[in-house]
């Protein structure tokens, strides 16, 4: 696999209808364009179109039993992705979209199998930037988009990073800058009561109770409670960087030795020791601004070389639930 990659910038708030044009030619074609949501970079192709489907299995090395996310640019077309629309979809929908949730529900016949894994649910979302809604009504059709990484890699909240990992195995790549959310949308299936999260993300269960009169919400366990992933595609082996990296509790950051010069990442209130071997550190003092920088910082960190990435995970509450279930899957426990 070796094609010219066109990495082409637009504006997010004015994207150039040409350009827009441009990628949606692409993908009526069969070819995958790259586009920023407001979580990360997506990998898109024509949802409609097993073998440009088949396109992003083979670009990103994933797995054929992971399903995809199919992206629509309003209801009208997330609708007719699915078959049972329930109340709690129309629910959340109404609450949520355009925005990072993935709902969960019977497809429809316009889904092929290969974006499901075979499965007879699809997870579908609207995606909130313009560049990205501009281009799915331009294609006319939903498109599927996983995060625009290679399989097992850290995901991409930059153009650059999508380069790095995907360059002359992709057509098209739309720069529109850093993502705004920047991790991975919250997954949550709607088919039966109550609704059940897979993916924790940056709409979190208190989020999905407030809109639902504070109807019970499920939770299947992260990653970080149990060890073991809660939904396909979850599995600890997920968003890790190339470099070593570990998770230590503050108490045992004294006595770890560092081979070399290492990188890293603290939350919240916690003040680490000032060891000059730290080269690089990143202090994400609330969930939002975690949320925002995790991959940022994991990407930059990962280029530099570095002996060891160490993390000192943020406490165990309910708002750094989404960090803390991607930090799990990004380290080793030490
Ligand atoms: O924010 C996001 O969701 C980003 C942007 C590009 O939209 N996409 C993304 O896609 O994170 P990906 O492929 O990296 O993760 C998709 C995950 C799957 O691994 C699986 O856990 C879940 O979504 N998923 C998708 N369809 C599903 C289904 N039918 N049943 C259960 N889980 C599903
Ligand atoms: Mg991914």
């Amino acid at each position: 696999m070796d094609i010219t990659t066109r990495i082409i910038p637009v504006d997010r708030d004015d994207p150039d209808p040409a350009v827009i044009e441009d990628a949606a030619r692409v993908l009526r074609a069969g070819g995958l364009v790259a586009f920023a949501t407001e979580t990360v970079y997506g990998l898109g192709a024509d949802a409609t179109n097993p073998e440009a489907l088949a396109g992003i299995f083979a670009a990103k090395g994933r797995p054929p039993s992971n399903p995809l996310i199919v992206h629509a640019d309003g209801m009208e077309m997330a609708r007719s992705c699915v078959t049972d629309w329930t109340e709690d979809a129309d629910t959340l929908a109404r609450s949520f979209w355009p925005g990072p949730l993935t709902l969960v529900l019977p497809r429809s016949r316009m889904i092929p199998d290969l974006v499901t894994a075979g499965r007879d649910t699809v997870g579908v979302r609207v995606p909130e930037p313009m560049v990205a809604r501009r281009l799915i009504t331009a294609l006319g059709r939903p498109i599927a988009a996983p995060s625009a990484n290679r399989s097992n890699r850290i995901s991409p909240t930059r153009a650059s990073h999508v380069a790095n990992d995907l360059n002359g195995r992709i057509a098209l790549i739309l720069d529109s800058g850093m993502t705004t959310v920047g991790l991975e949308s919250t997954v949550v299936v709607v088919r039966s009561r109550p609704p059940r999260i897979l993916r924790p993300g940056p709409i979190s269960t208190r989020d999905l109770r407030r809109v639902l009169n504070n109807r019970p919400v499920e939770e299947d366990k992260c990653l970080h409670e149990t060890g073991t992933p809660s939904s396909p595609g979850q599995g600890p082996v997920h968003y890790a960087p190339r470099t070593k990296a570990v998770r230590v509790d503050p108490s045992g950051l004294s006595e770890l030795s560092l081979p070399g010069p290492s990188g890293l990442l603290y939350f919240d209130r916690y003040d680490p020791p000032s060891t000059p071997r730290f080269y690089r550190r990143f202090l994400m003092g609330t969930p939002e601004v975690a949320a925002g920088t995790l991959y940022t910082a994991l990407h930059e960190l990962d280029a530099l070389g570095l002996s060891l990435i160490v993390v000192v995970p943020p406490p165990d509450r309910p708002e750094w639930r989404a960090v803390r279930d991607r930090l799990w899957r990004a380290t080793t426990p030490l």
